[in-house]
């Protein structure tokens, strides 16, 4: 073997040449991966005892994109398209040997060789969408032309990982091969091709799988169509779409040029800056400082859950997702067979869309063990409670699982705004008590904060972070104070919704502000889906909130039939002549003259107060760091990816301007607005929240 460069090497096997990539961790396409694969191809066409070339990947994985570090710096030479040109022009042919991934810039490395042979358990996609991009080196047209119109789409446009077999079937690849054997049955591969003399078969030369599509608008005019509640707001899925349009109507290179010319449209927009920001972000979350590899993790084998409710079911549903054998605990008969009637019906709708076989269902319930007695906890090893949310009631049961659960066990509550640390002093061992907040529904929701009190030990944190890995969750570390991180903010925005709506604004026009913002939907159908009268008893109503007035009216959202909307049987929201109607009343009783109230102000009221909570959450270290804060925002409140989260937004707007639109409504509406001290002091020195400290 002889290296080309630090992260190149060739091997010789007979006539065939086997150039592989060697750059941990995932092989991405730097500047000295690009001239190692360059020279290599060079070497190899130069040498006349080499008859074809292998192109493989040593490592977890075949290439795996474009190295994302490398965007917005200064471009270092050859550039991919070069690199591609050598291979696609060689006069000896190139197959790509994949494993694990071939995704972006490496698929489309894989789509100039003229073969490509892949291990079973491979995944090939272009997800550059993901970063708000797209395949900028080719992809958008080579890939129809292998795959047909309607596959290219969805894999482009959606981001998809394609497993090997179904990829081969779609004629992305060419052969499969045993994970064990891909490099020998590579190598045969090409000799076969040599022996056998077969063309050199370059992509970009065939059509009949996009001729057929040729001329046919309304292919696209139907994807466009079927997906725009997906893709609404996004802008790389359309380029994408563009793209592949052009791949049809154009000739090649034409076409090549259309994809270049709208990945770099997208490479310098907002979307893709604050989408690549998102996953860096969502890999740094887990990433815990002061918890090195030294810090031991505890072997957790045995779930115990107390509360067979919808959280507490939702919690189980993880568990025995991920192979975990989980026993939960109810008070009554009633409540249990009720919980398990849910999470059995859970699984049966999963089943019924063709995500989950029967057997599997079948196997998840039977690691469902059901009962009455706390005591049956004993030999778990993470306990997790998601009881009522009251402390007194916590406590309680706290006190108690100490008493009973064994020692070195994680006790966990999923409580979403009580003190941990209260709770933990109920029992004897507060180094074993942690936060576990799962959103709801907790099966589905992918975030998970993880509250560490103040004598929580740090292998129960390593641990819990590990666990939330394991049953597919995203999990950022966060501090203890009323609602942590996502509820605290929250509670901001929901507060100057509540303000808006009596100063002048109706609901449906907060919800709309939001919506066109990106999030899924505004405070108030989000209120009408959750239910009115959570938390809200009869005997106990005031009358004194909005809230409460339409609860006392039985307006308690869409299982009610009417909330802050009234619904149709489809659940279809209209706004509602009567929550008008009580909304000005309320008004007029409190004194107050409504005004008309702008988008502008509505987004700026709702918005600022969260950064400005989010600077006060860092500065009391309830956060690691302000892209926690973001992607805590992404995956449990449906802030748009493409506006980054709501810290990174702060920074795009710039922190001064942040300041200074929150003085100008301290002095209209109070105190709530004053700019935090990191706040103003980042903003005073021309800082962002991403600068390091
Ligand atoms: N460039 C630079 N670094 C990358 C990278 C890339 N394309 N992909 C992954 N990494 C880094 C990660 O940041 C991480 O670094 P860290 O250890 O310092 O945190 C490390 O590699 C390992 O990544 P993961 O933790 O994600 O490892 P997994 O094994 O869970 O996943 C993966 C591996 C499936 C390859 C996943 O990393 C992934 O999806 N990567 C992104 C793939 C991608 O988007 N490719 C397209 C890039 S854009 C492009 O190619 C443009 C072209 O069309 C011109």
């Amino acid at each position: 073997m002889t290296a080309i460069n630090a992260v190149t090497s060739l091997a010789v096997d007979g006539n065939i040449a086997v150039l592989t990539v060697d750059s941990p961790p995932v092989n991405a396409l730097s500047a000295a991966v690009r001239a190692g694969i360059l020279q290599g191809i060079e070497r190899c066409t130069a040498d006349p005892a080499v008859q074809g070339i292998v192109l493989a990947c040593a490592g977890k994985t075949f290439i795996a994109g474009a190295d994302i570090t490398e965007f917005g710096k200064p471009f270092v030479p050859p550039g991919l398209p070069e690199v591609q040109a050598a291979i696609e022009n060689s006069t000896k042919p190139v197959v790509a040997a994949i494993h694990g991934t071939a995704l972006g810039g490496g698929l489309e490395v894989a789509l100039v060789c003229h073969y490509r042979i892949a291990a079973r358990s491979a995944r090939c996609g272009l997800p550059e969408v993901h970063l708000g991009l797209l395949p900028g080196a080719g992809g958008t047209q080579r890939l129809p032309r292998l795959v047909g119109v309607e596959k290219a789409l969805e894999m482009v446009a959606y981001g998809t990982h394609v497993p090997a077999p179904e990829a081969a079937e779609m004629g992305l690849l060419d052969a499969l091969a045993d994970d064990a054997t891909l490099r020998a049955d590579a190598i045969a591969f090409a000799r076969r091709i040599v022996e056998e003399k077969r063309p050199l078969r370059k992509v970009r030369d065939l059509d009949d799988k996009i001729s057929p599509a040729r001329g046919n608008g309304e292919l696209f005019a139907a994807f466009r169509k079927a997906n725009a509640r997906r893709f609404r707001g996004f802008e790389a899925p359309e380029a994408s779409i563009r793209c592949i349009e052009a791949a049809v109507e154009l000739p090649f290179d034409e076409g090549l040029r259309r994809e270049r010319e709208l990945f770099q449209e997208l490479m310098a927009g907002s979307q893709s800056a604050a989408q690549r920001y998102v996953f860096f972000a969502s890999r740094q979350v887990w990433n815990v400082p002061d918890i090195g590899a030294d810090v031991p993790s505890i072997p957790v084998t045995r779930v115990g859950i107390v509360g067979a409710g919808t959280m507490g079911g939702g919690i189980a549903m993880n568990f025995l997702n991920a192979g975990m054998p989980v026993t939960i605990v109810e008070t009554t008969q009633q409540a249990l067979d009720r919980g398990l009637r849910t999470i059995r019906a859970n699984y049966d709708n999963t089943m019924k869309k063709g995500r989950l076989s029967a057997a599997e269902v079948e196997a998840r319930m039977a690691r469902l063990t059901p009962t009455l007695d706390l005591q049956q906890l004993a030999d778990a090893d993470l306990v997790i409670e998601a009881v009522f949310e009251n402390m007194e009631v916590k406590k309680e049961l706290f006190g108690r699982l100490d008493q009973i659960v064994k020692p070195g066990a994680i006790l966990a509550t999923n409580t979403s705004a009580l003190d941990v640390d209260e709770i933990a002093a109920a029992t004897s061992r507060p180094e074993a008590v942690i936060g576990l907040h799962f959103f709801s529904p907790a099966n589905v929701m992918k975030l998970l904060e993880v509250v560490r009190g103040e004598k929580t030990a740090k292998p129960v944190v390593r641990t819990s972070m590990e666990l939330a890995r394991k049953i597919g969750k995203v999990a950022a570390l966060v501090g203890v104070c009323p609602g942590f991180v996502g509820n605290r903010m929250l509670a901001q925005r929901q507060r100057e919704a509540q303000r808006l709506a009596l100063e002048g604004a109706l609901p449906w026009d907060i919800d709309r502000v939001l919506y066109d913002f990106g999030f899924p939907m505004g405070p108030f159908a989000m209120s009408d889906l959750a239910g009115l009268d959570l938390g809200w008893v009869r005997e106990r109503s005031t009358g004194s909130t909005l809230r409460e007035i339409l609860c006392e009216m039985d307006r308690r959202g869409q299982k009610t039939g009417a909330g802050y909307y009234d619904y149709d049987a489809q659940r279809n929201a209209r706004p509602s002549p009567v929550v008008e109607r009580v909304i000005r009343d309320f008004a007029t009783r409190q004194g107050r003259t409504r005004r008309a109230v702008s988008d502008q102000e509505i987004l700026e009221r709702c918005v600022f107060p969260m950064i400005n909570e989010g600077a006060k959450i860092l500065q009391e270290g309830k956060a690691l760091r302000a892209s926690d804060i973001d992607v805590i925002w992404n995956n449990g409140y449906g802030w748009p990816v493409y506006r980054g989260g709501p810290m990174f937004y702060a920074d795009t707007i710039g922190l001064d301007k942040v300041v200074r639109t929150l003085r100008q409504y301290e002095e209209m509406l109070g105190e709530e607005f004053r700019p935090a001290p990191l706040l103003a002091d980042l903003a005073a020195r021309g800082k962002r929240f991403a600068d390091p400290k």
